[in-house]
């Protein structure tokens, strides 16, 4: 009976030392949360009035066809909708039946419902004094121009690589640009010829991105000049002592293909839509001189951020000379900004981000071409299936332009968020 009631008691008192414990842990855990919650939203200072500006004025309704932004036209001490192409009125809704779609360019804010999902983690918020200097010192003993660059940033441009396998960075150097744009003449004062007696001929294979042919002749350098189409300089040169710098567009511009050199010799390999919403992988590119852009990648063609990886380092080195002298580097503002989204672009191994342009381009494809099957008057571009790696499935591609419409060039469509009046006009 005594032996009984000991083992009673010993047995209450180990129930209710369980329980205390458990009381005692996860009540801390839950104060530790709240405390942490607390001192959280306590640390918030001076960044609570920038919150609450850009949270106003992103829940300004603009009828999902426009934005309205900070520094965006303000009317009545309000900022105002700026309406996407064909949309007006004051908060965008109104849509424009005469409106004509754009051929000539394009916009790649179709991404735009993606970021708004992931608003926490993809938004910055800068102080005035954030990042006053012209360079990082992150390297206290390095010269200015290898300082211009965010040590942080490029790590994830190579994670990034990595994890969607288009490109080898292992062994080369990055440079960062404004937009691609900026490094695609970069890339043509690195390669070209240092003999202004004999410059180099740049060269691209019809169709091609006119920017090439633009910038070439805006530049009206002596060391470089525009040589036209690929195919036909060769047939009409047959020497090999005329210094020549090819671009390569994979996937091109206007019509998506995979393409290849031509001659082999000095190339610039413009990877702008080499991504996996664009085109299947079909495995790591591997040039010397490869270009890439965020516009394609993420949609944030405003942020104006691209990078080169390059294998030698003669080339490397005179890329950075040209970023020191052109523009003493690229927006420390934009570098965060762009670290920020690459983070959540690499999320899950890049699968929601992809999941969702992907989709949402084969979507628009998908509508297009049906809608264009049933025209006698307009044909586009063949497009062929391939394996993607990154999918690890064989799929269509959905470039970013329409090529071969016999008519009107729709390519607008493809891209923008507002887009597919398209649909109305061939209706
Ligand atoms: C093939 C190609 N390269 C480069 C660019 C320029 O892109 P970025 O916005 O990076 O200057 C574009 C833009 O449309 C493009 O189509």
């Amino acid at each position: 009976m005594k032996t009984y009631c000991y083992r009673k008691r010993f047995l209450v008192s180990i129930t209710i030392n369980i329980l205390l414990c458990v009381y005692i842990y996860t009540g801390r855990d839950r104060c530790g949360e709240k405390n942490q919650e607390i001192s959280h939203q306590l640390s918030l200072s001076w960044s609570e009035k920038a919150a609450a500006e850009a949270e106003a004025v992103a829940a300004i309704s603009c009828s999902g066809h426009g934005r309205a932004f900070l520094e965006g036209l303000i009317y009545d001490g309000q900022p105002v909708c700026e309406c996407y192409d064909c949309y007006g009125g004051p908060d965008c809704s109104e849509l424009s039946p005469e409106c004509a779609a754009d051929a000539d360019g394009g916009d790649p804010i179709f991404l735009e419902p993606f970021w708004m999902q992931k608003a926490a983690d993809s938004s910055v918020l800068i102080p005035g004094w954030h990042r006053m200097s012209y360079k990082y010192n992150d390297h206290p003993l390095m010269s200015i121009e290898y300082n211009l660059m965010s040590t942080e940033l490029e790590y994830y441009i190579r994670k990034l690589h990595s994890i969607v396998g288009n490109a080898i960075t292992q062994g080369r150097y990055i440079v960062f640009g404004i937009g691609s744009s900026q490094l695609l003449t970069a890339a043509l004062y690195a390669l070209s010829s240092e003999n202004s007696s004999s410059p180099s001929n740049v060269l691209a294979t019809i169709p091609y991105y006119p920017v090439y042919k633009g910038q070439t002749v805006l530049f009206n350098s002596k060391n470089f000049e525009f040589g036209g189409d690929t195919n036909s300089w060769q047939s009409n040169n047959s020497t090999n002592n005329i210094d020549v710098v090819e671009f390569v567009t994979s996937p091109n511009n206007p019509d998506g293909e995979l393409k290849k050199s031509v001659l082999g010799r000095k190339t610039i390999y413009d990877h702008a839509y080499f991504w996996p919403h664009f085109t299947p992988i079909p495995g790591p590119s591997d040039h010397d001189l490869m270009i890439f852009t965020l516009s394609k990648l993420t949609g944030h063609a405003g942020a104006r951020f691209g990078w080169a990886i390059i294998k030698n380092k003669d080339v490397y080195e005179k890329f950075l000379n040209y970023i020191m002298m052109a523009d003493l580097g690229i927006s420390k503002d934009t570098q965060l900004r762009v670290l920020k989204l690459l983070k959540v672009a690499i999320e899950e191994n890049g699968k929601p981000l992809f999941d969702y342009s992907y989709n949402t381009m084969r979507d628009r494809w998908d509508r297009l071409t049906s809608v264009l099957s049933k025209s006698t008057r307009f044909s586009i571009q063949k497009r062929h299936p391939l394996h993607c790696n990154f999918f690890n499935e064989t799929r269509l591609p959905s470039p970013g332009n329409l090529f071969n419409l016999t008519k009107l060039i729709l390519y607008d469509c493809l891209t923008s968020y507002s887009a597919c009046y398209i649909f109305k006009i061939f209706k």
